[in-house]
């Protein structure tokens, strides 16, 4: 960073966003270990983002008014950055001390759910603002300010594919649950359709470079290097992901939030959000791209043939797009894993398990995506609790292994003293211990009260 840039201490910008005014660093703010604790360019008018950085030891940040970032007071009038020498620069925190794995690793999990937070905020703000312009302007939106929110989530998951899980996915209103069901869909899907597309290429270039290996002239040629998608396609199928349901700003809320059963009428009306109205948006703001007309229209069609309940049925299983299809099991998981007013949120593991057994074996390419979507979404999610085979019940710290944290003895009483991790290697741990498959997990929030306090910040407390 040059050396004129400013910084700013934390406690002042904090006063700043109390008094009803705003921050943007324009810059990027990373923590010790290389983390991204604030994107350069989130406009921060909440406290609650910076009192998060300042715990997680950050005494000042720069602010890069070059780059768009600056001051502003309630009035939205730009605040003079102080001269570099004419800030006191506060002592910095010593490092943490980390004294074990287990605390590196739950010091990691904070900070990774620290900055979902801030991402799932930021997209919750795009898509509020994109919907309420809907509704205000005749259907007109920014499409500009979902693709720039879209591709920091894309990137985001790419590099923390696990991120949001530890998020909740409570939500009692109509309007959060759209904004949040497009997020959480969006990023779903991401995750799969990106751990498909590798898979898939890495299947199709396996066998294509086997060809060449075997090439009788024995001469050295260029692997074959086969995409599926590209990386710009995998961004508009993301866009379309977060787009699925915006046809339902469009349709009557009142039957959109009726929680009871629907007559045959009303749920045409519900089904036009994604026949008719996502469409008709798209269209409205000339947005004439085949991944979003696609995933708009067709996300609610047949997976398998003869799947009932399923529209419109103007195209076959066969022709439907394997993103279409991607996107189609990430909105089923999700709307399971949610909570509603009117249901209790299913168990992840749970749900994934009725998701597969429900579509195995339907057909090759199915077969496909779903491997994709058990390994990304993950048998055991992070920050899901498991039972093993002694009674015990643990936090998954990594779904990869897993990696697991025993919480509790095994009549169920929560540990007093920290652990060791337990790793489950090829199914059991050297003790021969296993994750008991039999015993559904349980979700963090149903566990907040059975959790100790030095993994009560790694989750969202239950909503009051
Ligand atoms: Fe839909
Ligand atoms: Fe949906």
């Amino acid at each position: 960073m040059p050396p004129s840039v400013p910084k700013i201490s934390i406690d002042q910008l904090i006063a700043i966003v109390v008094t009803g005014g705003r921050v943007r660093t324009g810059i990027d703010i990373f923590n010790r270990q290389g983390t991204l604790l604030l994107e350069k360019d989130v406009l921060v008018s909440e406290a609650k983002t910076l009192e998060k950085i300042k715990r997680l030891g950050v005494v000042d940040l720069p602010i890069v008014a070059s780059n768009a970032g600056g001051l502003w007071d309630k009035d939205g009038k730009q605040i003079r950055l102080p001269a570099p020498e004419s800030i006191p620069s506060p002592a910095k925190r010593p490092p943490t001390a980390i004294t074990s794995e287990v605390d590196r690793r739950i010091e990691e999990i904070c900070e990774l759910k620290e900055i979902a937070c801030q991402k799932y905020e930021h997209a919750k703000q795009c898509i509020k603002e994109v919907l309420s312009s809907i509704q205000q302007n005749g259907g007109k939106f920014d499409f500009e300010m979902i693709s720039d929110t879209v591709t920091g989530l894309f990137e985001f998951v790419s590099k923390h594919e696990n991120a949001f899980s530890y998020l909740t996915r409570e939500i009692f209103s109509y309007d959060n649950y759209l904004y949040n069901h497009s997020i959480n869909v969006c990023t779903i899907g991401t995750v799969i359709m990106r751990k498909f597309n590798d898979n898939f290429n890495a299947a199709v270039n396996s066998f294509l470079n086997s060809g060449i290996s075997s090439n009788i002239n024995d001469t050295k040629m260029d692997e074959n290097s086969f995409s599926y998608f590209q990386p710009d396609e995998m961004i508009d199928i993301s866009i379309g992901f977060f787009m699925h349901d915006m046809g339902k700003i469009l349709v009557d809320k009142e039957i959109m939030n009726k929680p009871g059963k629907l007559t045959p009428e009303e749920f045409e009306v519900i089904k036009s959000h994604s026949t008719e109205k996502g469409l008709q948006l798209l269209e409205k703001n000339n947005l004439i791209n085949p991944y979003l007309a696609n995933i708009s229209l067709y996300h609610h069609s047949r997976l398998y043939r003869d799947e009932p309940n399923c529209y419109p049925l103007t195209k076959n299983q066969n022709e439907i797009q394997p993103y279409v299809k991607v996107c189609k099991l990430a909105d089923i998981y999700d709307a399971m894993t949610s909570k509603r007013c009117y249901k209790e949120a299913l168990n992840p593991v749970a749900v994934v398990t009725e998701i597969f057994h429900k579509y195995a074996e339907k057909d090759p390419l199915l077969q496909y995506i779903l491997h994709s979507f058990v390994k990304s979404v993950g048998i055991y999610p992070p920050g899901s609790i498991v039972a093993l085979t002694n009674g015990q019940l643990a936090y998954v710290l990594d779904s990869q292994g897993p990696i697991l944290l025993p919480v509790t003895d095994c009549q169920g009483a929560t540990l007093a003293a920290k652990p060791d991790m337990l790793v489950i290697d090829k199914g059991e741990t050297s003790d021969g211990l296993k994750v008991d498959r039999r015993k559904p997990a349980i979700s963090p929030l149903e566990a907040y009260k059975i959790l100790p306090d030095y993994l009560l910040k790694t989750i969202q407390a239950p909503a009051a």
